[in-house]
């Protein structure tokens, strides 16, 4: 295993490790959250009762193989804990999610939870959002005209693909990765973006107030 893997599969054990029984916990997407979803797997094998929900088709596929109980929110209001990994934090812990395409869920999971745990290895941590290209999920009927609006609003988008195709996320949506360079802001441009007609979420997770771990390729663990 890498160092990288190790740093990332250390930060997910480490989240795992304040899953409590009896909780209902948000699972998040991402190479990151994977171990988090490993981990509980075991801590479920072990006799841990908890419920989940996942922010993924992928991760609740993960979960179900490791007999983690899935339950949705036509069962319950509020989540205790969610652990998700992201694309960017910044030092004022404002979050670009969205790289791994499943930003919307993990938004509504995000918010629906009492506790956020954001798990991140060390070059995910910067100073200023806006390096990694924000995603930008939008319906495809008419995601041209929204493409041209992100460009006004100076910023530079790229439809993502998959094999030459739009990729489709798991609400059959589009995605626009965008590259505003540093953003200052993101709060402001969050709300711009989302005031577009077509456009359903953006990949900034503003003002959540999450705990976040780092995980360090020396092998190093920071809560933040
Ligand atoms: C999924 O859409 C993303 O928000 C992921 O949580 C994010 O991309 C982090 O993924 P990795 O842990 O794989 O870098």
């Amino acid at each position: 295993m890498d160092t990288i893997t190790k740093a990332k599969k250390a930060a997910g054990e480490k989240a795992a490790a304040l899953v409590q029984p009896g909780m209902l916990v948000g699972l998040g997407t991402g190479s990151t959250a994977y171990w988090a979803i490993e981990k509980i797997g075991q801590m479920v094998k072990e006799g841990l009762n908890i419920r989940a929900v996942a922010t993924s088709v992928a991760s609740e596929q993960q979960a179900k193989a490791l007999g983690i109980p899935i339950t949705s929110f036509s069962e319950i209001q509020q989540l205790d804990i969610d652990i998700d990994g992201a694309d960017e934090v910044s030092e004022d812990l404002q979050i670009i999610k969205g790289g791994g395409g499943a930003l919307l869920r993990e938004k509504i999971v995000a918010h629906a939870s009492r506790r956020k745990v954001i798990v991140a290895d060390e070059r995910k941590y910067v100073k200023t959002l806006g390096k990694f290209p924000l995603p930008v999920e939008i319906i495809p009927f008419g995601w041209e005209l929204v493409f041209k609006s992100i460009q006004a609003l100076q910023g530079s988008p790229t439809l993502r693909t998959r094999e030459d195709q739009p990729y489709i996320t798991d609400n059959g949506n589009y995605i626009l990765d965008c590259k505003f360079g540093a953003i200052e802001n993101p709060e402001q441009l969050h709300h711009h973006l989302k005031a577009m007609t077509g456009v359903v979420e953006t990949g900034l997770f503003i003002n959540l107030k999450p705990t976040v771990i780092i995980a360090y390729e020396n092998g190093e663990v920071k809560t933040i």
